[in-house]
């Protein structure tokens, strides 16, 4: 049996590399703390498909309901599986909210991101996929980002957390041999969404007819990546580090296409046939004007290709909206 240990693996993202894991033969275990950042079923929901997708396998998926600060439960999941490998994205993962909420965004992205690393050194186990984000970049000017870009001007304490856990990443490579891949993914999109996250928010208004709030004048950009991308260029990650060794490496996963939020709700209206009511409200602390990734080193190291265009991925997510909720 291999298994890999997903953290987060009721989340949206989380949830589609356990099945993608499953799908390529491995078994996996999670924690996940079900937490209520947003509406706890969607997450039973997630897992349930993973637990589902197993079963027609035949392969095993397990979930821990606890905490990434819980070390005793990283040591009981370590010793009992014996993992090849973390995938971990378990964290706190919205940008507005870690202004209103340092301290919280610290304790579980930090320390948690260091517990797990304090274990596996503690149980011989050294290879990482850490889920990072194109919020390191903050406000540089310079586009696209590339990963040799200087990222020291984080403008939110999610993006400082994020790039405080690349940098005890690094640490743990130097000074005990971990391989490790820190993944800085540009805003992920598809089914099973997150539904705080704008094209989500935007769907369920127009469907309703309500006004949909457009921070600054529209032309703040982002470089959305379809969520089966995101899962591909995962897995290759997760499949290198298990071919190589004393690796330490920093990658940007996006699809080098920036879609300004004006054209975004275009999309979105066209798609679902629907005039947007806009409110036009000042651009928000914390959020950048832009991202464009040049992933152009994970192309090379990885192969990593991103296929699903904008027009087709948000035909998906409605699709997949209007089935979920029309089934409710
Ligand atoms: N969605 C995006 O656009 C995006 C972009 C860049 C980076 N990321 C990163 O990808 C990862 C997954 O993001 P997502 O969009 O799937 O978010 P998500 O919130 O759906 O998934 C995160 C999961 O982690 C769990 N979790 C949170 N805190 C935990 C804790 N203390 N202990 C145990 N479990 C905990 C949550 O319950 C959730 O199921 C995160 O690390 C996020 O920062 C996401």
């Amino acid at each position: 049996m291999n298994f890999v240990f997903v953290t987060g693996g009721a989340g949206f993202i989380g949830h589609n590399v356990c099945k993608r894991l499953l799908d390529e033969g491995y078994d996996i275990v999670s924690l996940d703390n079900f937490n209520d950042y947003y509406d706890v079923s969607l997450k039973e929901e997630n897992f349930d498909s993973v637990l589902n997708l197993a079963k027609k396998l035949n392969r095993q998926a397990i979930m821990y309901r606890d905490d990434v600060r819980n070390k005793a439960i990283i040591e009981e999941i370590i010793k009992t599986y014996k993992p090849i490998a973390v995938i971990h994205l378990a964290q706190n993962a919205g940008v507005r909210p870690s202004i209103e909420k340092p301290l919280h965004y610290i304790d579980v992205n930090i320390n948690g991101m260091v517990n797990i690393l304090e274990v596996m050194k503690e149980y011989d186990l050294k290879k990482m996929v850490f889920i990072s984000s194109s919020s390191i970049y903050g406000n540089n000017k310079k586009i696209p980002f590339k990963e040799t870009d200087f990222v020291d001007n984080p403008i939110s304490p999610y993006a400082a957390t994020k790039k405080s856990c690349e940098l005890f990443a690094s640490t743990y490579h130097s000074l005990y041999k971990f391989d490790i891949h820190c993944l800085r993914y540009f805003t992920v999109y598809g089914p099973c969404q997150r539904p705080d996250l704008a094209i989500n928010k935007f769907t369920r208004l127009m469907i309703q007819d309500k006004e949909i709030e457009m921070y600054g004048d529209g032309s703040s950009a982002r470089d959305y990546t379809y969520v089966d991308d995101i899962v591909e260029g995962t897995i290759l990650s997760f499949k290198y580090l298990l071919k190589n060794s004393d690796v330490f490496d920093v990658f940007n996963l996006g699809g080098s296409n920036p879609i300004k939020l004006k054209e975004l709700i275009d999309i979105i209206a066209l798609t679902l046939n629907k005039k947007p009511k806009i409110k036009v409200l000042p651009m928000q602390k914390g959020d950048v004007d832009i991202t464009y990734s040049d992933y152009s080193h994970a192309q090379e190291v990885l192969g990593y290709n991103p296929k699903v265009k904008i027009e087709e991925g948000i035909k998906n997510f409605v699709n997949w909206y209007k089935k979920k909720y029309e089934k409710n």
